[in-house]
């Protein structure tokens, strides 16, 4: 037996992998278990799980493979360093993060005190890892593989072939020319400061109009050989002194454009300033060239490899709606996003990469057709629970029933759905991602127009500009969408048909697009025959599809869902074969 875990270490949305006999066993976010969105530093516990599921002790590992290589592309950090004179605390604070990342070995042992590692650490370059991450998850034997985030080793995009088992790396971009620093400055200047809130501009861009082009053209300049530039005067990471925190939890960063942004768009808004139409024609105008980008890179790279399979990694993977265009502005026929694109994937990256190494013909491809990787919990644990809790239960008056057969736990949750009401969903083994496919999700009626709202009020208290998501049968795609695809992870925006967005007016986001997830009996059977009974309620083969939480991480053990239940608003709760009612539930 060979083990190798794969980690995502000191970097946001920390994570960890194991990887035996060169197959994919388990992989998850260590946000999930510390209960802090997008936790940045060492995933002790997420190893811990990866382990347990593969049943092996540390001491049978026998690499530990990092998406981050500190002696990569050393020449490019040395020279750049040199010309640009940096300041001396900011030399420190790259120094200490080196430090950080080179003690993995330490940090290993302080986490594990009782057990042994003689392994080898492996370090994989960042955008491999990305690259990889794609490549060996997705189907495809042969594909272009693209890479493309803020930055990781001194690059911020890559670009390779990806065939018989092996990636040939045909190009980069370097740093300080980055269009995931370039989308991250844009979403600050909005005044969505937090990590990962880009999702949020990407969202408010439908509303607008992309007036503010030429403005953009600026700041992004296309230049050959599918490359980019950015307009250095516009941001302050090339110059100045940017303090990335990435101890242990939530990852902080700095203001990233200048004063100069704001003579050229007009002022910043603030955290909580009411949003105009200025600011959602910049966030569609930043949209418009991200995609600009995008599609000068893909087509670029389809060039240098005349291949129509696309396999695409990085945070700025995770923009579903460019991914949602590329077949119509590059030759890509076919697109695999695996579920965690960003750097939450680099683990499984690295722990590929290092697996492929060793083994002449790589290793197997196809290796993520779901994502249902994290922690999973049996009935008799979720009747544990239930039994702890159930002075929490009479105080809120619930009833509890145990359905074993899935046919009629389904049924039920369908009428309950059809009924107007919010059911959280917690089934089998958590979603590796973002995304809850129907694994950690809560559920509602796409049909009710105000169902956006009730989700607001009860539960999610989002910003009302953002959209939910449409969780559809794969075979009834094709009725319901103008393109038929297959969209496992949500990883694509797709154009609902006109004729049916009446239908569903609470996945249809303001310019007729849903975010699409495409649901399979072989992926995941019991989510299948709940949408399936819906249709035979409704006529209509989709469930608006959110992820379990409230304002944290998606919930990952019962408990967790249960406690999320009880503080909100939310009318049923399904945990396993149990369905929790709240007594004074009453339909919409
Ligand atoms: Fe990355």
């Amino acid at each position: 037996m060979k083990a190798i875990l794969g980690l995502n270490a000191y970097h946001a949305d920390s994570s960890a992998c194991i990887v035996v006999d060169g197959k994919l066993v388990a992989c998850v976010e260590e946000e999930r278990f510390r209960r802090v969105k997008h936790w940045a530093g060492f995933p002790a516990e997420s190893i811990r799980y990866c382990l347990s599921a593969a049943g092996i002790r540390l001491n049978q590992v026998s690499q530990l493979a990092v998406n981050s290589g500190s002696g990569s592309n050393l020449c490019r950090k040395f020279g750049y360093t040199l010309f640009h004179r940096p300041t001396v605390s900011l030399l420190l604070g790259k120094f200490r993060t080196h430090l950080r990342r080179s003690r993995i070995k330490d940090q290993l042992m302080r986490s594990f005190p009782s057990e042994t590692f003689t392994g080898k650490i492996i370090r994989v370059e960042h955008h491999l890892a990305h690259l990889a991450s794609a490549y060996y998850a997705g189907p495809f034997d042969e594909a272009v593989a693209v890479s493309i985030d803020g930055f990781g080793d001194f690059a911020s995009a890559a670009w390779g072939h990806a065939g018989d088992g092996k990636i040939n790396l045909i190009s980069q971009i370097w740093f300080p020319h980055s269009m995931g620093v370039f989308y991250q400055a844009v979403t600050q200047y909005l005044g969505f400061p937090d990590y990962g809130d880009e999702y949020k501009v990407m969202g408010l861009a439908s509303y607008g109009q992309p007036t503010y082009a030429s403005e953009m053209r600026n700041i992004v300049r296309l230049v050959d050989g599918g490359r980019y530039e950015l307009n250095l005067s516009f941001f302050r990471h090339g110059r100045d002194e940017i303090d990335y925190s990435w101890a242990e939890g939530t990852p902080v960063f700095e203001t990233l454009y200048t004063r100069e942004l704001e003579d050229l768009l007009g002022p910043a808004r603030q955290k909580h300033e009411k949003l105009d139409q200025r600011h959602k024609d910049i966030a569609r105008s930043a949209q418009w060239m991200y995609e600009q980008a995008l599609f000068h890179l893909l087509n670029s790279a389809y060039e240098q490899c005349e291949c129509k399979n696309l396999v695409l990694a990085g945070g700025c993977a995770m923009n579903s709606v460019a991914n949602g265009r590329i077949t119509s502005n590059a030759p890509f026929r076919n697109i695999y996003v695996q579920s965690a694109a960003g750097d939450a994937g680099g683990a499984v990256g690295a722990a590929f990469a290092a697996a492929a190494r060793d083994c002449d013909e790589g290793i197997d491809r196809g290796q993520m057709p779901h994502a249902f990787w994290g922690p999973g919990f049996d009935d008799s644990e979720i009747a544990d629970i239930l039994s702890a809790r159930r002075n929490d239960l009479g105080d809120s008056a619930c009833t509890v029933t145990r359905i074993d057969a899935e046919d009629a736990l389904c049924r039920a949750v369908a009428q309950s759905i059809a009924n107007g009401l919010v059911v959280g969903w917690f089934q089998g083994r958590m979603e590796w991602g973002p995304r809850a496919l129907g694994n950690r999700s809560i559920l509602g009626d796409p049909r009710r127009a105000d169902m956006k709202d009730i989700l607001n009020s009860k539960i999610k208290r989002r910003e009302s500009f953002r959209p939910f998501a449409p969780s559809i049968l794969r075979d009834k795609v094709v009725d319901w969408f103008e393109q038929d695809d297959d969209v496992p992870f949500m990883m694509k925006v797709l154009q609902i048909r006109e004729s049916k967005r009446r239908q569903v007016p609470a996945v249809t986001h303001v310019d007729g697009s849903g975010r699409l997830h495409t649901v399979t009996a072989e992926a995941n059977p019991l989510f299948f025959k709940l949408i399936k009974e819906f249709d035979s309620l409704t006529g209509v083969p989709i469930v608006l599809n959110t992820s379990f939480n409230e304002n944290e991480p998606i919930v990952c053990r019962p408990e967790e869902a249960f406690d999320c239940f009880m503080r909100t608003n939310m009318d049923i709760l399904v945990l396993g074969d149990y369905l929790i009612r709240r007594q004074d539930e009453c339909a919409h």
